[in-house]
């Protein structure tokens, strides 16, 4: 080497990390339980063994729907149900029972979204007219392509991609004809929920609330109603889809009726998670909790130039299901993802099937910051370890 010449710049693998994150749980769904949860506590007071239709059992599916109205800010005037089947349950509730009078637009960017798209084409098989306007992953389609006199169907939070709506849904029109139907269950306790632009929205109780999984929540503002009472769709509808009697919003099911049994050790985990953030003052310190995840793995990006967001457009970046690109090759992704849950670090950080290799990581509310910072630390060590 000439004197003159600089030094390669040899850089050092970072060590092991010593500090683990206290929870490595960091799947998207069932996510992990809300800090300071306990068993016994959170489930002690379930009306076990008692009919769901009792004063008891009502009671407590009353207080998780009034709590959830209150907590989430949503209007007067709109409705909140449990329904069937988890958050498919209430998306599917709402097109079977509410699709067909408008031309719809669908909107995605992702494979739930897709599914979507592909349940209206092929097995509602609509009379009107069916425009998909759709983006690749790590995109936000052009949505100023929806119309206002159609009914719009769309994801707030794409989970596969990490790709979330801006805030505000400035394109929606107020003065709409039609309906937006919004699955928005990997967003509803972590983003913004414009309430006055959503008609249907559907969220599950496992994603950003850390809950059991098998129950649908479904909120209709008082437009949806008014679709419900003067549309009837031309095919049939099975039981658990039934909003209506008589041509009439069925009000008993807003109001803790439910179609068919939950359960009850379930309603109460979700009350849990509801006192959970009450008594962390209130919806605002919870959306908070997750943008200080994303800021987090933001640090732990801007340090490593092999890393990346899948979305493109940091103001769609998704504060919950954080999915990252990494520069190598799926085989080696893989590899981390094993090396990182043998060191009982992370589990479930690999990205979804139909989604560009790489890492998905669960920033939802429930999650810590400090556990999101000290995983960061061991991606670092282990894409370093791994040739
Ligand atoms: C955007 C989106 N929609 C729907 C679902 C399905 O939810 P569920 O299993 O609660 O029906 C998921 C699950 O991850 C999702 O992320």
């Amino acid at each position: 080497m000439i004197a003159s010449e600089p030094a390669a710049v040899a850089t050092a693998a970072p060590a092991k990390p010593t500090t683990k994150p206290a929870c490595p749980n960091f799947s998207s769904g069932p996510c992990k339980k809300h800090p300071g949860y306990d068993l016994a506590l959170a489930l002690g007071d379930a009306p076990l063994g008692r009919s769901h239709r009792s004063a008891a059992g009502m009671a407590k599916i009353t207080e998780a729907l009034e709590m959830t109205h209150k907590l989430l800010g949503i209007p007067d005037g709109y409705r909140v149900a449990i329904v069937p089947g988890s958050d498919t349950g209430a998306i599917e509730m709402a097109m079977w029972s509410m699709l067909g009078p408008l031309p719809v637009d669908v909107c995605y960017w992702e494979s739930f979204g897709k599914g979507w798209l592909d349940d209206i084409v092929k097995q509602l098989r609509l009379d009107v007219p069916v425009e998909a306007i759709t983006a690749d992953y790590g995109q936000l389609p052009d949505l100023t392509k929806t119309s206002g006199d159609h009914d719009i169907v769309f994801t707030w939070n794409g989970t596969t991609s990490g790709v979330k709506c801006v805030d505000g849904a400035e394109w929606i029109a107020d003065d709409r004809k039609g309906l937006t139907i919004c699955d928005a269950t990997s967003a509803v306790f972590a983003m913004d929920m414009p309430w006055e632009k959503l008609d249907v929205t559907t969220y599950s109780w496992q994603k950003v609330l850390g809950g059991e999984a098998a129950h649908g929540m479904l909120i209709l503002s008082p437009r949806a109603v008014a679709r419900l009472e003067s549309y009837v769709p031309p095919w049939p509808l099975p039981k658990v889809f039934r909003m209506t009697k008589g041509g009439k919003l069925d009000e008993k099911l807003f109001k803790g009726a439910v179609i068919n049994t939950v359960s009850m050790l379930c309603v109460e985990d979700y009350i849990d998670a509801l006192l959970w953030v009450e008594f962390s003052g209130g919806l605002a310190p919870i959306l908070e909790r997750s943008r200080a995840n994303l800021a987090a793995l933001e640090a732990f990006v801007d340090r490593n130039e092999w890393a990346h967001f899948l979305a493109s457009d940091p103001a769609s970046r998704s504060n919950t299901s954080v999915c990252l690109v990494l520069d190598t090759d799926k085989d080696k992704v893989k590899a981390m993802v094993k090396l990182l849950a043998d060191e009982g670090v992370a589990y479930d950080i690999g990205s979804y099937r139909d989604a560009p290799a790489g890492l998905r990581i669960w920033c939802g509310a429930t999650v810590d910051a400090a556990d999101v910072a000290a995983l960061a630390e061991w991606i670092e060590w282990a894409y370093a370890t791994l040739a």
